[in-house]
């Protein structure tokens, strides 16, 4: 029981497809697979699986045929975009949602859109995923706000750099939760920074979306999201697809460098005119499997409540904490008293291990999953394990860092699962004697 809240917490495991599904250890004995990777990717809501096969069999041409089929589906299609905008808080007719593959994908058509010359500055932060770091890193002069040595976002340097620019930053690109500790940033606050000094923002919502309630419009004009971008994948929907959503005006003033079919009103010999937003930034034929589990998803989400699955997440991280924390020698990153600006994720390394081995060990012998090393997050692992040497050598050379092992909970994990993991990395530190 969480407040008022009474969670029927099988049930909701229940939901998803595969959640215990058996898995072969090393000794061939088949158990339940313990899935703490969720940040990388989540398993699929079952009606989410139902909802596509449903829909398929009702499956036409989107946006270019006329047979009933064809019409159903590009209604379905069409009104996700308003579902879309309903679960991000976007009820406004100032944004559009246009489709993607995923969060990559997203930031790369917006950067291919919105980057006009390698000289315009984009301010983003060195707790980024590299895919909302080197889309703009490779098309744009880029600033770097830096962390603190807990790994959180320092707000004060991103107001530093912005009066040191005053006016020349066009972007600041920022994620809502770190994939690396799940610090979750105060994007909105950004956002009034961002606009006082004449930038507009952009959201990676990939580790938030489906762990928080989150909201487009904030207090008040200045507070609001420009761009928010999220894939269907880290929503228990994994079937490709994601969206961006964003200022429509502004995105239409702009075009991605992804052409073809379906974004266009007329092509003539010598000269092309486009459509408006969000058919410009759609070319080629969606992926819509992806469109009808993202937007169930969404429902599904909405239906078991963002209290709950906050509250749930939080409770897993506290105990997985406070476990970890009695084992000699587990080295914990980041601020691991203070939970509140987290979602559920963490991330350790067993003293004299390697990371591959513990996700190694723990995979082999316990049927559990979890990401190791660096996490398509290289300059932030760098700040987090104080590589210093390693990352002024990385400048230099340019390699990887050793990395860590994490931990990403989803709504369904449970507290079974969590001391199965517990009991599986004192095994290993009593086995190594580390
Ligand atoms: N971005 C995903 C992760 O953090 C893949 O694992």
């Amino acid at each position: 029981m969480y407040g008022s809240i009474c969670f029927p917490s099988h049930s909701i495991r229940g939901t998803i497809l595969g959640a215990d599904t058996l898995v072969k250890l090393d000794n061939k004995r088949m158990i339940p697979a313990v899935n703490l990777d969720n940040a990388a990717t989540t398993p699929p809501f079952k009606k989410v699986v139902e909802e596509i096969e449903w829909q398929l069999t009702c499956y036409g041409s989107i946006g270019r045929g006329k047979g009933q089929k064809s019409e159903h589906s590009n209604e379905v299609y069409v009104h996700g975009r308003e579902r879309i905008k309903d679960f991000v808080g976007a009820n406004s007719e100032i944004y559009t949602v246009f489709y993607t593959n995923n969060t990559t994908d997203g930031i790369n058509k917006l950067a291919s859109a919105l980057i006009k010359s390698p000289k315009d500055i984009v301010l983003t932060t060195r707790m980024e995923h590299h895919a909302n770091d080197l889309p703009w890193r490779e098309r744009a002069r880029t600033k770097y706000a830096e962390v603190d040595e807990k790994g959180r976002l320092m707000i004060n340097d991103i107001e530093r750099i912005l009066r040191k620019y005053r006016g020349r930053i066009k972007y600041v690109s920022v994620t809502a939760a770190s994939n690396v500790t799940g610090y979750v940033n105060d994007v909105h606050d950004i956002a009034k920074l961002a606009h006082q000094y004449g930038a507009q923002i952009i959201v990676d919502g990939a580790q938030i979306v489906a762990h928080r309630e989150f909201c487009m419009l904030g207090k008040t004009p200045e507070e609001n999201i420009d761009y928010f971008v999220f894939s269907a994948h880290k929503m228990y929907s994994p079937f490709g697809g994601g969206a961006v959503v964003g200022l429509a005006g502004e995105l239409n003033k702009h075009i991605p460098e992804f052409y073809g079919g379906g974004m266009v009103e007329a092509v003539c010999d010598n000269s092309v005119r486009y459509l408006p937003v969000p058919d410009r930034y759609e070319s080629g034929s969606p992926n819509y499997p992806s469109v009808i589990g993202m937007i169930k998803a969404m429902d599904i989400l909405k239906r078991i409540g963002f209290e709950y699955i906050h509250k749930h997440e939080q409770v897993l991280l506290k105990r997985t904490l406070d476990g970890l924390k009695k084992i000699p020698g587990v080295i914990l990153y980041g601020d691991n008293d203070e939970l509140a600006d987290r979602v559920g994720i963490l991330v350790f390394n067993l003293c004299g291990i390697k990371n591959g081995e513990v996700a190694g060990f723990l995979a082999d012998h316990h049927g559990i999953a979890v990401r190791h090393a660096a996490f398509c997050a290289h300059p932030y692992v760098r700040r987090l394990t104080r590589a210093e040497q390693a990352q002024n050598k990385a400048d230099a050379m340019c390699y990887p860092p050793e990395g860590m092992v994490r931990v990403s909970f989803g709504l369904y994990n449970n507290m079974t699962e969590v001391d199965w993991f517990l009991t599986a990395i004192n095994r290993m530190c009593r086995q190594r004697d580390c």
